[in-house]
Parts: C-alpha cells; sequence; structure tokens
C-alpha cells in the first residue's frame, strides 16, 4: 500500500501522523519505507532523532525524494517494499502532486483551527485535479490536534463532513505533549515511556478507521 499524508498547510501533522503511521505497520511485521517529500526534510530529522535513541536501529528504510520523478521512483520502491508512506510538505507542490498520483490512500490531517479549515476548498481542488490521473485513489481527512475541551472540533468536523471528493474519518487525534515529545525523539507513541494510553488509544483507533474506509472503497469499486 501506497500512503501519502499531505494537505496545504504546514503544522497540521504530517510529520506526526507519516511517523506514527511508520511505527505502527512496523510493529504488524511489515517492511516499510519512508519517503521524505518535503524540503523542510522533518521526516529525515525524525530518522536521525531516531537512529540517535534506538542506538542506530532505525527499522524502516529512509529516504528523500522530492520532484516530478518521485512517483517513478516510488513505483520501484513500492515493488521491494510492504508499504510505503509519502510525508509531503504543506504546500500544493510538484512533490505532492507527483506523490498523490501514485498513492492508493492520501490521509489529510486538519488542525480544529480557522486557518487550517480554509485550505480544505484547496485540498478539494487538487484532488479533483488529481482524480483523473488516479481514479482509485481513496482519500481521507482527519482532525488531529484537536483540544479536549474545544468546541471548534465539532464545527471543522461538520465542514470535513460535508468536503466533496474526500471522505471525512470520525477518529481524531488530540492535541497531547506525548504525540510532540515522542516524535521529538524520533519515536511513536507507541513506543513512548512513559506510554501514554490515550495517545496510544486514539492512533489505533486513527489506524482501525483508515484500514476500514481503504476497504469500504476498495469493495464498493
Ligand atoms: N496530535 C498532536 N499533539 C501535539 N502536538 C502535535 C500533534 N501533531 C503535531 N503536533 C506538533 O505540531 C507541530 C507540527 O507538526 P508536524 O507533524 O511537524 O506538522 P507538519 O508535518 O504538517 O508540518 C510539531 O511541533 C508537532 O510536534
Ligand atoms: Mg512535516
Amino acid at each position: 500500500m501506497i500512503y501519502t499524508v499531505g494537505g496545504i498547510k504546514g503544522g497540521s501533522g504530517k510529520t506526526t501522523i507519516s511517523t506514527n503511521l511508520v511505527v505502527y505497520l512496523l510493529k504488524q511485521g511489515r517492511d516499510i519505507i519512508l519517503v521524505d517529500a518535503d524540503d523542510q526534510e522533518s521526516a529525515s530529522d525524525f530518522a536521525a532523532f531516531r537512529l540517535h535513541t534506538l542506538e542506530g536501529n532505525l527499522g524502516y528504510t529512509a529516504v528523500k525524494i522530492t520532484g516530478s520523478e518521485l512517483n517513478a521512483s516510488v513505483a520501484k520502491l513500492a515493488e521491494k517494499y510492504d508499504d510505503v508512506i509519502i510525508d509531503t510538505g504543506g504546500r500544493d507542490t510538484v512533490s505532492q502532486r507527483s506523490a498523490v498520483s501514485i498513492s492508493h490512500v492520501y490521509l489529510v490531517p486538519f488542525a480544529p483551527r480557522s486557518l487550517d479549515v480554509w485550505t480544505l476548498g484547496k485540498v478539494e481542488k487538487m484532488i479533483a485535479e488529481m482524480k483523473p490521473f488516479n481514479p482509485k485513489l481513496v482519500c481521507l481527512a482527519f482532525i488531529n490536534k484537536a483540544d479536549p475541551r474545544g468546541s471548534y472540533k465539532e464545527e471543522v468536523a461538520e465542514l470535513l463532513r460535508e468536503a466533496t471528493n474526500i471522505e471525512f474519518i470520525e477518529a481524531s487525534i488530540g492535541n497531547r505533549i506525548s504525540f510532540a515529545n515522542s516524535v521529538g525523539a524520533g519515536l511513536s507513541v507507541l513506543e513512548l515511556k512513559p506510554t501514554d494510553d490515550k495517545a496510544v488509544k486514539e492512533l489505533e483507533q486513527l489506524m482501525n478507521a483508515i484500514n476500514k474506509a481503504v476497504d469500504n472503497k476498495s469493495e464498493r469499486r
């Protein structure tokens, strides 16, 4: 499976979600490659932190690929790995479009903040433009960084439910220090000690919901 984590907003949690997805799949015994398609290189930074924390034991393959040839390179890599995760930058770039063109699943996190939600129209438009090149692409939106007491989350959920071309996943990820701290150490919340049970549960529920949505969409075809 090829997953692209993207969107048209920086700071929405793309790298946090990509890296947690990588470790989630690793724990299922899968052979994973994480493609850093962002010139800011946060996924590569994560790999460097992880190598330090785990004393050289990365557990997955890390590469950086950007530009219009990304899809061709990923197509070759996909033959050799169980899953490919592509972490993109928060802009509508050639790299992100190239990644979307070759992916099975396009995951778009939205922080429940107005500036983030305003990018929804651009994401919908980009998907509409990319669909002819990749008609089977499964596009999924979800909320990341939800504040426990924030009422805005429900308003944003409402907007995302009504989006076109992208399905809303009801499982959301909270704004939790454990997500920020674990990524900073090159770890997933699944690996952080002491364990933040709520964060782990949220991540597992999100991953289950993603799998379910992908299965449903595939069956309908
Ligand atoms: N669920 C979360 N809870 C707490 N902090 C988060 C969460 N998701 C992301 N962050 C923090 O928000 C910032 C941006 O996240 P990042 O994953 O780098 O976003 P992006 O890759 O979309 O730019 C980072 O400081 C990260 O630690
Ligand atoms: Mg990033």
